[in-house]
């Protein structure tokens, strides 16, 4: 009986312990508030974001940058822009790392037109969207720690992280950030803003994450087709003239225009170019080449 008395308390202490007593650990969690800075509270009030959406605002804006995809870009905020996209060479990158695909041109640079170069590191830096990279693309094969099938998937009726997807030249460190803004902001947010949490806005440098980019196997030295003009290539990027409709008329880009007179900060110092090299089958990114540094929080700029 004594025993089992003390066994009996023992165990209450023990649930003491680990719960606390129920009253305190509420009224602690109620007066756990965000505690916003100056600088959230400005863009906030500009975007006119309502006192009872701020505080999920703030939340998701504070969130580390991942990728998450063109399909998010798409259903209501740039519909042409994505089915744009689907039909442009960017939207069909995948394709080409198949076994039997282009066969001339991989003969050409040197690479095996009968292998599948679907699940090689090296290619899948330029041929998909965010490899390695936080919420970025996983090819087949891809486990957890604890075994589990992480493998992104593909639906070729909906084309997404397999290509080269609008994060791969809007973004630094993939769009989850900047689409949060654009979001709260309604379409109403400066250059700046967006700049803060990871969209870029240096165009022509962007593309030199692949095209000409010292590990790309299609150098202009191959062929003069892989040459590389910016100002002729860009017309190719956005076909979207053919896909506005009257379901869609209210995506056009308003402020464009506006956004346009400013100048972002990655168009005055365009950011660092990732070089890369496949160590032991896996992609290395090379110190000093990533553009956001994660655990300071800050863009790496060139010069
Ligand atoms: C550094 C980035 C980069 C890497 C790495 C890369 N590619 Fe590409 N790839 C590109 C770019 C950019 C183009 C488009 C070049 C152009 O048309 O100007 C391209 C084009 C291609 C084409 C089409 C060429 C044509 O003329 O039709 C094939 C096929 C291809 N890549 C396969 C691969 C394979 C397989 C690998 C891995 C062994 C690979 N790529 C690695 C950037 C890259
Ligand atoms: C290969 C690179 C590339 C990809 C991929 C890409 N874009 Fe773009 N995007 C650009 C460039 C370059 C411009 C600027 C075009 C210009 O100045 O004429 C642009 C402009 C835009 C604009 C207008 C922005 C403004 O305010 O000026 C929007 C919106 C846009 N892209 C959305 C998307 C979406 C959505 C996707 C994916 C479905 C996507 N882009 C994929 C390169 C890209
Ligand atoms: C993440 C890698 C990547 C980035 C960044 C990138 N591209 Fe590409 N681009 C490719 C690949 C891969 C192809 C090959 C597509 C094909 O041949 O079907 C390609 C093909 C193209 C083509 C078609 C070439 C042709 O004539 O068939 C154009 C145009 C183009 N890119 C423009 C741009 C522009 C402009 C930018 C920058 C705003 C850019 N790309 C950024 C990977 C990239």
């Amino acid at each position: 009986m004594g025993k089992t008395l003390k066994f009996l308390s023992l165990f209450m202490v023990a649930l003491v312990l680990v719960f606390g007593t129920g009253g305190e650990v509420d009224a602690k969690k109620k007066k756990k508030k965000i505690k916003l800075t100056e600088e959230e509270i400005e863009m906030l009030d500009r975007w006119e974001v309502k006192p009872k959406k701020r505080a999920k605002a703030v939340k998701d804006l504070r969130k580390k940058p991942k990728f998450v995809g063109a399909v998010k870009c798409n259903g209501s905020c740039h519909d042409p822009y994505y089915q744009a996209w689907t039909k442009s060479p960017h939207g069909g990158t995948y394709e080409l790392l198949k076994a039997g695909v282009r066969k001339e041109a991989k003969v050409r640079a040197k690479l095996d037109p009968e292998k599948d170069y679907t699940t090689t590191p090296l290619c899948l830096r330029c041929h998909t969207t965010g490899y390695k990279q936080r919420g970025g693309f996983k090819p087949a094969g891809s486990k957890s720690k604890k075994g589990k099938d992480t493998a992104t998937k593909i639906d070729p009726t909906e084309p997404n992280k397999e290509q080269v997807g609008c994060e791969m030249c809007h973004s630094v460190a993939g769009g989850s950030q900047f689409r949060a803004v654009m979001k709260s902001s309604k379409g109403d947010f400066t250059k700046a803003d967006t700049e803060k949490y990871g969209q870029r806005w240096d165009y022509a440098n962007v593309c030199t994450r692949c095209h000409t980019h010292p590990k790309t196997p299609f150098q202009p030295t191959v062929h003069d087709k892989y040459k590389f003009n910016f100002e002729e290539r860009k017309l190719k990027v956005h076909k979207i003239a053919d896909f506005w409709s009257e379901d869609n008329a209210d995506q056009k880009v308003e402020k464009k225009e506006e956004r346009a007179k400013e100048q972002g900060q990655s168009e005055k110092t365009p950011l660092v170019i990732e070089d890369f090299e496949e160590k032991g089958g896996k992609l290395k990114f090379k110190k000093g080449t990533k553009p956001y540094n994660s655990k300071k929080k800050t863009y790496n700029y060139k010069g």
